[in-house]
Protein backbone atom coordinates (compact mmCIF):
# COMPACT_ATOMS: atom_id res chain seq x y z
CA UNK A 1 0.00 0.00 0.00
CA UNK A 2 1.59 3.44 -1.21
CA UNK A 3 0.88 6.30 1.69
CA UNK A 4 1.18 9.42 0.03
CA UNK A 5 0.73 12.50 2.18
CA UNK A 6 0.85 15.31 -0.17
CA UNK A 7 -1.14 16.48 -3.19
CA UNK A 8 0.95 16.05 -6.07
CA UNK A 9 1.93 12.28 -4.23
CA UNK A 10 -1.76 11.31 -4.67
CA UNK A 11 -2.05 12.94 -7.74
CA UNK A 12 0.63 11.25 -9.32
CA UNK A 13 -0.14 7.66 -8.08
CA UNK A 14 -4.04 8.19 -9.29
CA UNK A 15 -2.84 10.00 -12.15
CA UNK A 16 -0.59 7.19 -13.05
CA UNK A 17 -3.84 4.44 -12.80
CA UNK A 18 -5.45 6.46 -14.70
CA UNK A 19 -3.18 6.37 -17.11
CA UNK A 20 -3.27 2.25 -17.42
CA UNK A 21 -6.88 2.80 -17.83
CA UNK A 22 -7.67 1.63 -13.74
CA UNK A 23 -10.89 2.26 -12.18
CA UNK A 24 -10.18 4.02 -8.95
CA UNK A 25 -12.19 3.89 -6.03
CA UNK A 26 -12.12 6.53 -2.98
CA UNK A 27 -13.05 5.83 0.45
CA UNK A 28 -13.01 8.84 2.44
CA UNK A 29 -12.49 8.34 6.46
CA UNK A 30 -11.68 10.21 9.56
CA UNK A 31 -9.41 7.30 10.66
CA UNK A 32 -9.87 5.55 14.08
CA UNK A 33 -10.57 2.80 11.68
CA UNK A 34 -13.34 -0.08 12.81
CA UNK A 35 -14.66 -3.23 11.09
CA UNK A 36 -17.43 -0.93 9.27
CA UNK A 37 -14.75 1.09 7.49
CA UNK A 38 -13.03 -2.47 6.26
CA UNK A 39 -16.37 -3.14 5.04
CA UNK A 40 -16.25 -0.20 2.95
CA UNK A 41 -12.92 -0.96 1.97
CA UNK A 42 -13.74 -4.07 0.67
CA UNK A 43 -17.19 -3.50 -0.99
CA UNK A 44 -14.92 -0.84 -2.94
CA UNK A 45 -12.48 -3.12 -4.06
CA UNK A 46 -15.36 -4.81 -5.74
CA UNK A 47 -16.39 -1.62 -7.69
CA UNK A 48 -12.21 -1.30 -9.18
CA UNK A 49 -9.47 -2.11 -9.95
CA UNK A 50 -7.62 0.31 -7.23
CA UNK A 51 -8.59 1.92 -4.02
CA UNK A 52 -7.43 5.10 -2.08
CA UNK A 53 -8.35 5.68 1.32
CA UNK A 54 -8.17 8.68 2.59
CA UNK A 55 -7.48 9.61 6.34
CA UNK A 56 -8.36 13.21 7.39
CA UNK A 57 -9.99 14.76 10.72
CA UNK A 58 -11.44 17.34 9.03
CA UNK A 59 -11.58 20.66 11.72
CA UNK A 60 -14.64 22.07 9.57
CA UNK A 61 -17.26 19.50 10.25
CA UNK A 62 -16.71 19.29 13.63
CA UNK A 63 -18.86 22.15 15.83
CA UNK A 64 -17.33 24.36 18.62
CA UNK A 65 -18.65 21.76 21.21
CA UNK A 66 -17.79 18.82 19.37
CA UNK A 67 -15.06 16.30 19.97
CA UNK A 68 -12.28 17.36 17.10
CA UNK A 69 -9.13 17.95 20.13
CA UNK A 70 -10.01 14.25 21.26
CA UNK A 71 -11.04 12.24 18.15
CA UNK A 72 -8.91 9.55 18.05
CA UNK A 73 -5.79 10.00 15.58
CA UNK A 74 -4.58 6.07 15.58
CA UNK A 75 -2.58 6.62 12.23
CA UNK A 76 -0.54 3.41 13.17
CA UNK A 77 -3.18 1.04 13.48
CA UNK A 78 -5.45 2.30 10.77
CA UNK A 79 -2.38 1.73 8.42
CA UNK A 80 -2.33 -2.14 9.48
CA UNK A 81 -5.96 -2.35 8.62
CA UNK A 82 -5.81 -1.28 5.81
CA UNK A 83 -3.13 -2.98 4.45
CA UNK A 84 -4.90 -6.19 5.69
CA UNK A 85 -8.07 -5.03 4.01
CA UNK A 86 -6.10 -5.03 0.80
CA UNK A 87 -6.29 -1.17 0.08
CA UNK A 88 -3.77 0.06 -2.56
CA UNK A 89 -3.11 3.88 -1.18
CA UNK A 90 -3.47 5.73 1.77
CA UNK A 91 -3.94 9.70 1.60
CA UNK A 92 -3.80 11.85 4.27
CA UNK A 93 -2.58 15.16 4.42
CA UNK A 94 -1.76 17.74 6.38
CA UNK A 95 -3.98 20.06 8.03
CA UNK A 96 -1.74 23.00 6.45
CA UNK A 97 -1.87 21.56 2.97
CA UNK A 98 -5.38 21.20 2.92
CA UNK A 99 -6.20 24.60 4.78
CA UNK A 100 -3.41 26.68 3.59
CA UNK A 101 -5.71 29.79 4.74
CA UNK A 102 -6.87 28.45 8.23
CA UNK A 103 -10.49 27.13 8.35
CA UNK A 104 -12.08 30.63 9.13
CA UNK A 105 -10.57 31.53 5.60
CA UNK A 106 -11.59 28.53 3.59
CA UNK A 107 -14.12 28.65 0.78
CA UNK A 108 -16.76 26.31 0.97
CA UNK A 109 -19.13 24.13 -0.42
CA UNK A 110 -23.04 23.71 0.82
CA UNK A 111 -25.71 22.19 0.11
CA UNK A 112 -28.70 24.17 1.00
CA UNK A 113 -32.60 22.57 3.08
CA UNK A 114 -31.44 19.24 3.50
CA UNK A 115 -28.39 20.05 5.47
CA UNK A 116 -30.28 22.20 8.09
CA UNK A 117 -32.34 19.27 9.34
CA UNK A 118 -32.38 16.10 11.43
CA UNK A 119 -28.84 15.83 12.82
CA UNK A 120 -27.81 19.55 10.62
CA UNK A 121 -30.26 21.13 12.95
CA UNK A 122 -28.30 20.48 15.89
CA UNK A 123 -24.85 20.57 14.13
CA UNK A 124 -24.86 23.71 11.96
CA UNK A 125 -22.22 24.34 9.57
CA UNK A 126 -21.48 20.00 9.70
CA UNK A 127 -22.33 19.48 6.44
CA UNK A 128 -21.08 22.35 5.07
CA UNK A 129 -17.94 20.82 6.80
CA UNK A 130 -18.62 17.34 5.11
CA UNK A 131 -19.54 18.81 1.58
CA UNK A 132 -16.11 21.05 1.54
CA UNK A 133 -13.72 18.40 2.47
CA UNK A 134 -15.47 16.03 0.45
CA UNK A 135 -15.69 18.22 -2.91
CA UNK A 136 -11.61 19.41 -2.00
CA UNK A 137 -10.93 15.01 -2.16
CA UNK A 138 -12.75 14.34 -5.12
CA UNK A 139 -10.43 17.38 -6.96
CA UNK A 140 -7.20 16.08 -5.19
CA UNK A 141 -7.59 12.46 -5.82
CA UNK A 142 -10.17 12.59 -8.63
CA UNK A 143 -11.32 8.95 -8.64
CA UNK A 144 -14.03 7.66 -10.61
CA UNK A 145 -16.28 6.30 -7.51
CA UNK A 146 -16.16 7.03 -3.73
CA UNK A 147 -17.69 4.88 -1.42
CA UNK A 148 -19.69 6.15 1.82
CA UNK A 149 -21.59 4.19 4.45
CA UNK A 150 -25.14 4.17 4.49
CA UNK A 151 -25.22 4.36 8.25
CA UNK A 152 -24.60 8.00 7.97
CA UNK A 153 -27.68 8.19 5.86
CA UNK A 154 -28.02 11.83 5.91
CA UNK A 155 -24.26 12.03 4.66
CA UNK A 156 -25.10 10.42 1.89
CA UNK A 157 -27.88 11.98 0.75
CA UNK A 158 -25.65 15.35 0.82
CA UNK A 159 -22.96 14.31 -0.96
CA UNK A 160 -25.18 12.29 -3.51
CA UNK A 161 -26.87 16.07 -4.10
CA UNK A 162 -23.52 17.51 -3.84
CA UNK A 163 -22.49 15.52 -6.77
CA UNK A 164 -25.75 15.98 -9.18
CA UNK A 165 -25.32 19.65 -8.53
CA UNK A 166 -21.80 20.21 -9.18
CA UNK A 167 -21.47 17.61 -11.69
CA UNK A 168 -18.83 15.86 -10.35
CA UNK A 169 -18.02 13.10 -12.74
CA UNK A 170 -17.51 10.05 -9.94
CA UNK A 171 -20.19 7.85 -9.07
CA UNK A 172 -21.25 7.19 -5.33
CA UNK A 173 -21.98 4.17 -3.84
CA UNK A 174 -23.69 3.78 -0.60
CA UNK A 175 -22.29 0.53 1.61
CA UNK A 176 -25.27 -1.11 3.65
CA UNK A 177 -24.80 -0.41 7.49
CA UNK A 178 -22.33 -2.65 9.40
CA UNK A 179 -23.65 -4.05 12.32
CA UNK A 180 -22.78 -5.93 15.56
CA UNK A 181 -24.72 -9.12 16.34
CA UNK A 182 -27.34 -7.07 18.62
CA UNK A 183 -27.89 -5.33 15.50
CA UNK A 184 -26.66 -2.10 17.14
CA UNK A 185 -25.01 -0.10 14.29
CA UNK A 186 -20.61 0.27 13.84
CA UNK A 187 -19.29 3.78 15.02
CA UNK A 188 -15.93 5.33 16.51
CA UNK A 189 -18.60 6.62 18.78
CA UNK A 190 -19.79 3.03 20.54
CA UNK A 191 -16.19 2.83 22.12
CA UNK A 192 -17.27 5.90 24.14
CA UNK A 193 -20.11 3.82 25.64
CA UNK A 194 -20.09 2.23 29.25
CA UNK A 195 -20.90 -1.54 29.89
CA UNK A 196 -24.34 -0.27 30.91
CA UNK A 197 -25.12 1.95 27.80
CA UNK A 198 -23.98 -0.67 25.73
CA UNK A 199 -26.33 -3.08 27.03
CA UNK A 200 -29.13 -0.72 25.95
CA UNK A 201 -27.73 1.31 22.84
CA UNK A 202 -29.13 -1.83 20.36
CA UNK A 203 -33.30 -0.34 21.19
CA UNK A 204 -32.03 2.08 18.18
CA UNK A 205 -32.34 -0.32 15.87
CA UNK A 206 -35.17 -2.79 17.29
CA UNK A 207 -37.20 0.48 17.56
CA UNK A 208 -36.10 1.52 14.18
CA UNK A 209 -36.76 -2.21 12.84
CA UNK A 210 -40.27 -2.65 14.71
CA UNK A 211 -41.52 1.03 13.25
CA UNK A 212 -40.57 -0.50 9.49
CA UNK A 213 -42.58 -3.16 10.08
CA UNK A 214 -45.39 -1.10 11.32
CA UNK A 215 -44.79 0.84 8.06
CA UNK A 216 -44.64 -2.44 6.07
CA UNK A 217 -48.27 -3.50 7.93
CA UNK A 218 -49.70 -0.41 6.19
CA UNK A 219 -49.20 2.56 8.60
CA UNK A 220 -49.13 5.98 6.58
CA UNK A 221 -49.37 8.02 9.44
CA UNK A 222 -45.89 8.45 9.82
CA UNK A 223 -45.81 11.82 11.80
CA UNK A 224 -47.32 9.46 14.72
CA UNK A 225 -44.87 6.65 13.84
CA UNK A 226 -42.67 9.04 14.61
CA UNK A 227 -43.61 9.82 17.93
CA UNK A 228 -44.69 6.33 19.04
CA UNK A 229 -41.24 5.50 18.46
CA UNK A 230 -39.43 8.31 19.96
CA UNK A 231 -41.50 7.19 23.59
CA UNK A 232 -40.10 3.38 22.77
CA UNK A 233 -36.62 5.03 22.58
CA UNK A 234 -37.13 7.00 26.03
CA UNK A 235 -38.70 4.31 27.92
CA UNK A 236 -35.71 1.78 26.36
CA UNK A 237 -33.55 4.47 28.49
CA UNK A 238 -32.15 6.51 25.65
CA UNK A 239 -32.64 10.24 24.73
CA UNK A 240 -33.99 10.64 21.10
CA UNK A 241 -33.24 13.50 19.39
CA UNK A 242 -35.13 12.68 16.46
CA UNK A 243 -36.39 9.78 15.06
CA UNK A 244 -38.42 10.97 11.59
CA UNK A 245 -39.82 8.56 8.61
CA UNK A 246 -38.40 10.77 5.32
CA UNK A 247 -38.23 10.65 1.61
CA UNK A 248 -35.34 8.54 0.88
CA UNK A 249 -33.71 10.96 -1.93
CA UNK A 250 -34.85 14.92 -0.24
CA UNK A 251 -35.00 13.92 3.15
CA UNK A 252 -38.60 16.19 3.21
CA UNK A 253 -41.05 14.55 6.33
CA UNK A 254 -42.77 11.59 3.95
CA UNK A 255 -45.74 11.59 2.39
CA UNK A 256 -48.41 9.00 2.36
CA UNK A 257 -47.84 8.49 -1.53
CA UNK A 258 -43.58 8.07 -1.60
CA UNK A 259 -42.25 4.97 -2.68
CA UNK A 260 -38.63 4.86 -1.10
CA UNK A 261 -38.29 6.02 2.57
CA UNK A 262 -35.64 6.09 5.09
CA UNK A 263 -36.27 5.95 8.92
CA UNK A 264 -34.05 8.28 10.72
CA UNK A 265 -33.25 8.66 14.14
CA UNK A 266 -30.29 10.12 16.73
CA UNK A 267 -30.65 9.11 20.44
CA UNK A 268 -28.22 10.26 23.09
CA UNK A 269 -26.78 7.51 25.67
CA UNK A 270 -25.07 9.18 28.23
CA UNK A 271 -22.89 12.11 26.46
CA UNK A 272 -23.12 9.61 23.21
CA UNK A 273 -25.09 10.62 20.51
CA UNK A 274 -25.90 7.45 18.01
CA UNK A 275 -27.49 7.48 14.54
CA UNK A 276 -29.11 4.75 12.66
CA UNK A 277 -31.42 4.04 10.23
CA UNK A 278 -33.33 1.77 7.99
CA UNK A 279 -35.28 2.06 4.43
CA UNK A 280 -38.24 0.73 3.21
CA UNK A 281 -39.69 0.75 0.04
CA UNK A 282 -43.35 0.84 -0.50
CA UNK A 283 -44.65 -0.27 -3.69
O1 LIG B 1 -18.09 10.11 7.28
C1 LIG B 1 -16.95 10.53 7.51
O2 LIG B 1 -16.09 9.81 8.01
C2 LIG B 1 -16.61 11.97 7.17
O3 LIG B 1 -17.72 12.80 7.32
C3 LIG B 1 -15.99 12.13 5.77
C4 LIG B 1 -16.94 11.69 4.70
C5 LIG B 1 -14.71 11.33 5.69
C6 LIG B 1 -15.65 13.61 5.53
O4 LIG B 1 -14.69 14.07 6.43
Amino acid sequence: MQICKTFSEIRATVGEWRRQGQTVVFVPTLGNLHEGHLQLVNLAATQGDKVVVSIFVNPLQFGKNEDYALYPRTLDADVEKLRGAGANALFCPSDSEVYPNGVEEQTTVAVPTMTNILCGATRPGHFTGVTTIVSKLFNIVQPHKAVFGVKDFQQLAVVRRMVEDLCFPIEIIGAPVARADDGLALSSRNGYLNAAERAIAPALYRTLVAARDTIAAGERNYALLGARAQISLLEAGMRPDYLSVRAAKTLEPAAPGDHDLAILAAAYLGKTRLIDNVTISIP
